[in-house]
């Protein structure tokens, strides 16, 4: 029988796995956060920690955790940069995420963000909600067309192509750019050639030391004055300085964002910034998909628990 420390509340009927298993659940009632101090100090006496992706998992964590007899952090997110995977692996801990089950959802809501950037729809709301829609104009709240634009997509995992399934049916014409061949159609070799090419740009990469402001000044410039960029990957791949001066002086024409560089702090230049469509991290955000993603967190630590190899296992 192992200690389960699950930081936060999860869908109801998620830990069944981990009672059934006949584990132990260490869980504060209602939503209670834990603080990174005690996070460090109840690794030392549980066995598996089920986290989100707002719980920094470190080095501090971790090396604690294995003084105790840590086996397992599993993520209830495809994302994990919450977690020092380099040390978590060193230290013998294992690490799960939640990869597949999202991928609908989270491709739903960047094509969401790719119309509502192209056709200003956050904008338009806000002057209607504000009193400031006087009627009809024929010049008044103007977007981008969908049908016929270029979607490049950067980072071509399940999300990208469920990304590129939903832009197909739009019309629009889809290419993509990984750091490896795809072999597949639309690929294309070079990030610059993608940026220059595409109308808009959607990210579905990891933030990893390689990814952080992948996305700057100069890409912004390729993309021009009729680009859009959508980030539902992770706010860093975008250098946010960048892209609120890209706003501002319209070197870009708009932008959609789901994540931020410093959540839930958002740079208050994007606040202001013109034409830029902004949602609260809610990419995989519904009741079926947070259920699935729970359930296979939970599925990932009872498997490395009972000594076996979990489909979702991060790295070696
Ligand atoms: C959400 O951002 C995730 O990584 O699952």
């Amino acid at each position: 029988m192992a200690r389960v420390l699950v930081t936060r509340k999860l869908p109801d009927g998620s830990l069944d796995a981990l009672v059934k298993g006949g584990h132990d659940v260490v869980q504060r009632p209602g939503d209670e956060h834990w603080s990174h101090a005690d996070l460090v100090q109840e690794a030392a006496a549980v066995d598996a920690i089920i986290c989100l992706l707002t719980d920094p998992i470190d080095e501090e964590v971790l090396v604690s955790g294995a003084a105790g007899s840590l086996k397992v952090v599993a993520n209830v997110a495809v994302g994990y940069d919450n977690i020092d995977v380099g040390t978590a692996h060193r230290l013998g801990v294992a690490v799960c995420n939640t990869p597949g089950v999202l991928d609908q959802t989270t491709a739903d809501l960047a094509f969401l963000l790719v119309l509502a950037a192209l056709r200003r729809s956050s904008e338009a709301e806000a002057d209607l909600r504000g009193g400031r829609w006087s009627g009809w104009g024929l010049f008044d709240h103007l977007g981008l067309d969908v049908h016929g634009a270029v979607l490049g997509l950067v980072g071509y995992g399940g999300i990208g192509r469920e990304v590129a399934r939903r832009a197909a049916g739009f019309g629009m014409e889809v290419l993509h750019h990984t750091r490896r061949f795809t072999g597949l159609p639309g690929y294309v070799d070079s990030l610059h050639a993608l940026f220059s090419t595409a109308d808009a740009v959607s990210l579905h990469v990891p933030l990893t030391k390689e990814t952080r402001h992948l996305v700057g000044r100069h890409e912004l410039e390729l993309l021009g004055p009729e680009g859009v960029i959508v980030n539902t990957s992770r706010g860093a791949v975008v250098d946010e300085e960048a892209l609120a001066d890209g706003l501002e002086t319209g070197t870009i024409f708009g932008a959609g964002l789901d994540v931020y560089q410093n959540e839930p702090a958002v740079n208050p230049r994007l606040l202001r910034a013109p034409h830029l469509v902004l949602l609260p991290h809610i990419g995989s955000a519904t009741v079926q998909t947070r259920r699935k993603m729970a359930s296979l967190a939970v599925h990932g630590a009872c498997e490395v628990l009972a000594g076996r190899r979990p489909p979702n296992l991060v790295g070696p």
